[in-house]
């Protein structure tokens, strides 16, 4: 059976995710960030996380040539900043709060976590490429609710309780 990309697209996006915008520097030393949701863990020990980048994206050659990112996890009030670095605006960093660690990855302030990585491997992956870090510090608060993607839209934790 082949599978037409636009229902493909929407299967997938029955699977709800979180948000965050992953970053990295440029050859000039200057802040680059992209939103993704195709954010995952790998491995406990080593701690190994992973995200895909499209072939596309112009921050791709940035991503593969500085050898570090950081993933900033989004809160559910930071729709603005995932549009944002979702977009090709002119200056997406303008009033974002921000910090380096580590790696020199921009560390996005106010997030519900953030990773400091470095790149062990980059794996193709049809039209994406497959960044997997190592994470060389982290942080994340207790408090707070998180951006969610599904069904290609926004949405925020419902406050129902499970059974
Ligand atoms: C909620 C959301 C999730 C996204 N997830 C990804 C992703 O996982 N990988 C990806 O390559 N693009 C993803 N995108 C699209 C990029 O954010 C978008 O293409 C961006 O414009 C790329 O910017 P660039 O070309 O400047 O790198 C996502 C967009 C949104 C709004």
């Amino acid at each position: 059976m082949k599978v037409d990309s636009r229902t493909f697209r929407k299967a997938l996006g029955c699977f709800p995710t979180g948000v965050a915008v992953v970053t990295t520097l440029d050859s000039q030393g200057k802040p680059v960030g992209v939103t993704i949701s195709s954010f995952t863990s790998v491995s406990l020990e080593p701690p190994l996380v992973l995200f895909c980048l499209a072939n596309t994206s112009g921050n791709l050659a940035d991503f593969k040539a500085s050898g570090h990112f950081a993933v900033n996890v989004l809160r559910e009030d930071q729709r603005e900043l995932s549009m944002r670095f979702a977009g090709r605006g002119a200056d997406k960093w303008a009033e974002v709060p921000r910090t380096t660690w580590e790696t020199g990855s921009p560390i996005i302030g106010q997030c519900l976590a953030n990773l400091d990585c470095r790149v062990v491997a980059v794996h193709e992956g049809g039209d994406h490429l497959i960044f997997v870090g190592e994470v060389d510090r982290l942080e994340y608060g207790t408090a707070g609710q998180p951006l969610i993607y599904f069904r290609g839209d926004y949405a925020a934790l419902g406050n129902t309780t499970l059974p």
